[in-house]
């Protein structure tokens, strides 16, 4: 690339890829049953996104997916990693937890279904409708999952 051009994106902080380069390829960690920090994770892909200059119909649609994924994770597993990976159009979003897994995923994606204790239902959560959010707002979405061992989600959003 023109040293010129890379200079003027580094004071605009508009990251710069080569063609076919990644734009941005990061990982974060979510901590089960903190509450505390649940929603972190979400909101740093949500401005990584925003700087990244992608529109902000998709920006939401990620938002709301990686929320999701990650109060699923605080909920209900050990610890998550997430790995946020943008390339000339898309989003790439994977949560990989360490968990009890889902016994029975078909019902777990239907709309009302939860598992929520008490506790969690106080703090505004449980309401079911997480994962089939995830599925419906996610251009492309996979679900695997192991007993005792834990989940797989994969969430792409196509972009311009
Ligand atoms: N990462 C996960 N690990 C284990 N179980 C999960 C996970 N994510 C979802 N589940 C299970 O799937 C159910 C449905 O999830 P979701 O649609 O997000 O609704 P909610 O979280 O409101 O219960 C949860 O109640 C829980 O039983
Ligand atoms: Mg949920």
């Amino acid at each position: 690339m023109r040293k010129e051009l890379s200079d003027a994106c580094q004071k605009l902080k508009i990251p710069v890829g080569e063609p076919n380069q990644n734009l941005y390829n990061g990982s974060f960690t979510i901590e089960g049953g903190n509450f505390n920090c649940a929603g972190i994770v979400s909101t740093s892909i949500k401005s990584i996104l925003q700087k990244l200059g992608i529109p902000g119909d998709l920006v939401r649609k990620a938002a709301i997916v990686s929320y999701e994924a990650e109060i699923n994770v605080v909920s209900y597993a050990k610890k998550a990693v997430v790995n946020l990976m943008v390339v000339p159009g898309s989003v790439n979003i994977e949560v990989i937890d360490e968990g009890p897994g889902i016994p029975n995923i078909e019902l777990a994606m239907q709309e009302g279904w939860s598992t929520a204790d008490q506790r969690i239902r106080e703090m505004g959560f449980g309401a079911g409708m997480g994962l089939c959010n995830i599925k419906n707002y996610s251009d492309e979405f996979h679900i695997s999952s192991e007993i005792g061992k834990g989940t797989h989600l994969k969430m792409i959003i196509q972009t311009p």
